[in-house]
């Protein structure tokens, strides 16, 4: 029997390799340090987690919340984009609250998409940007990560020859897998253009706080950005709540209304002490953030130092908690491989650069996901592979 419409469009997950290779080599009692996924170990800050802890002996948060999240919340998110950013968003029509903001983007996705229109995405990317169209019955369109002129270009081609005409474009500042930064300069390119060639901007802002450099700019920065542009941010890497599942899409109106709409239909929000303690997250923001941004700095620092005694250079990335490199030379081009490899031989997982897009191949992920020394551990392992010869893992 045939699959399901979405599940024909949909590939095997290229991470789950590496994941049944950790989850054997586990059964089989090694130790495997695991820097595959982007899930932060730092966990949520304790003024956080005392306001769940209060909220959640009242029972009446018990009941269904609301779909679009509460006032309070959503205006503490309005409260952060005016502190952080110097944005205005309405909490009523520029602000809902999401179960994260991969499903807010999958939602968004779903509302604004009908079969075989064409959207504009990143390759390689966090699979969402495709996929959430393509299951949809969209159709991608790739276009390059680096924030330059490469972008219109490639979108300029598109909008000449793409038929129907590409009806969005996703940006994703810092990127995943990649690392990629963008300025305010390259987003007010972005609206200027999308405004000239009547596209939507889709940004996703999730790693908005994990920067080692310049604050991240967001793309509502720009004036008149709302008449084009919404943007994505989550609880998940700013606060170290992903598991939470707390995110937001703000920008907007028409956009926001239909993520609304849809979302209205299908869940009530999250638990309302969860959204309570997010709002809290929010008002904290600055606090909670340096001491995050810090750790994955210390973290970097130690990575970047480890790997480079182990013999493997990696490029120092500006934002986010991802190191993203090429397969170090000598170790043929085949990321999926070359990670294989490192669970087998090293007890060391990695993300293959494939998990994001064919752009990807010859390239891995390494997320800062775990303490200093267990990073520091898992550079000497993987540089025992690259001299040829096994590690020990403990
Ligand atoms: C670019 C990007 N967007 C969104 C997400 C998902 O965030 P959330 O946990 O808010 O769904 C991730 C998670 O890794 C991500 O890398």
């Amino acid at each position: 029997m045939e699959d399901f419409y979405a599940i024909r469009r949909l590939p095997p997950y290229v991470f789950a390799q590496v994941k049944e290779l950790v989850a054997e080599a586990e059964a089989a009692g090694r130790d495997v340090i695991d820097l595959s996924m982007g899930s932060p170990d730092l966990g949520a800050p304790e003024i956080v987690t005392e306001t769940l802890r209060e909220a959640v002996l009242r029972k009446s948060c018990h009941r269904y919340s609301e779909s679009k999240g509460i006032k309070r919340l959503r205006q503490a998110q309005a409260d952060y984009y005016a502190r952080r950013f110097g944005v205005k968003l309405d909490p009523d029509t520029e602000v809902v609250h999401t179960l994260g903001s991969k499903n807010a983007f999958a939602n968004l996705a779903f509302a604004m998409t009908a079969p075989g229109d064409v959207i504009l995405a990143p390759n390689p990317s966090y699979p969402i940007h495709m996929f959430g169209f393509v299951m949809v019955g969209g159709v991608v369109r790739p276009i390059p990560v680096k924030a330059d002129d490469g972008v219109f270009r490639a979108a300029e081609r598109a909008l000449k020859y793409c038929v129907p005409r590409p009806i969005a474009m996703v940006l994703n500042y810092p990127a995943n897998p990649t690392a990629e930064v963008a300025t305010l300069d390259f987003y007010k390119e972005a609206v200027a253009f999308a405004k000239k060639h009547g596209i939507f901007l889709l940004s996703d802002l999730a790693y908005a706080e994990i920067y080692f450099g310049e604050p991240t700019p967001s793309i509502l920065q720009v004036p008149g950005a709302k008449d084009v542009a919404v943007e994505f941010t989550s609880a998940s890497k700013s606060f170290s709540m992903a598991g939470w599942r707390a995110g937001f899409a703000v920008g907007n109106p028409r956009l926001i209304a239909a993520l609304t709409r849809v979302k209205a239909y299908l869940d009530y929000g999250s638990f309302e002490p969860i959204q309570e303690a997010c709002a809290v997250a929010l008002d904290n923001a600055e606090a909670i953030t340096a001491e995050v941004r810090a750790a994955y700095r210390s973290r970097l620092d130690v990575l970047l130092d480890a790997c480079e005694d182990a013999g493997w250079s990696l490029p120092r990335p500006e934002a986010s908690m991802f190191a993203w490199a090429e397969i170090p030379a000598g170790q043929g081009d085949d990321a999926l491989a070359f990670c294989k490899r490192l669970v087998r031989e090293a007890g060391v997982a990695l993300s293959p650069g494939t998990g994001f897009g064919e752009a990807g191949e010859g390239h891995v992920r390494i997320a800062l996901v775990q303490d200093e020394d267990r990073l520091r551990e898992a550079a000497r392992r993987i540089g025992t592979v690259l001299r040829g010869e096994k590690a020990k893992a403990a």
